[in-house]
């Protein structure tokens, strides 16, 4: 099964949890500044993260996810963190949604750098949604 982790990070707080999940999942988590970051094969399931700014995502995510291509991706599973809002996580599946790509309701969240302990249950939860599916 073919799974992949794209993120977007200011300041290295939605990094971190990127890099747990991906280690949850067993590959690595790319910053979508990164040059190789289009998802260029078929994916089974792409975990897509990023953190709120101003009540928004950054353009250069929005931008991101505009440009998926969704006959290649079979499912996202979204992870953010935020000072206090969720809307982030509503934000990212909505603009997945209207790209036609399917979005595990189940997300990943955490307020502002999550701590050590946090991280591990993020390892653990992005483990089990890979199982679920
Ligand atoms: C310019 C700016 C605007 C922000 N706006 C919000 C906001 O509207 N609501 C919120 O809950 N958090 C807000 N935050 C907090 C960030 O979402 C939070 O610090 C997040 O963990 C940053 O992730 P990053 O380190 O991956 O960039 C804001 C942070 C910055 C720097």
């Amino acid at each position: 099964m073919k799974v992949q982790v794209r993120y977007y990070s200011r300041s290295g707080n939605t990094k971190l949890l990127a890099e747990a999940v991906a280690k949850g999942v067993g590959t690595k988590a790319i910053s979508i500044d990164d040059k190789d970051s289009a998802i260029k094969d078929k994916t089974d399931i792409l975990f897509i993260g990023g953190a709120l700014y101003a009540y928004g995502l950054d353009n250069k995510l929005k931008k991101y996810i505009a440009n998926l291509d969704s006959k290649k991706i079979n499912q996202v599973v979204v992870f953010s963190t935020s000072w206090i809002s969720k809307h982030s996580i509503d934000l990212l599946k909505k603009y997945c949604r209207e790209k036609g790509i399917s979005v595990k309701e189940e997300y990943i969240y955490y307020k502002n750098k999550p701590k050590e302990s946090e991280l591990k249950e993020a390892e653990e939860l992005a483990k089990k949604l890979l199982k679920e599916r």
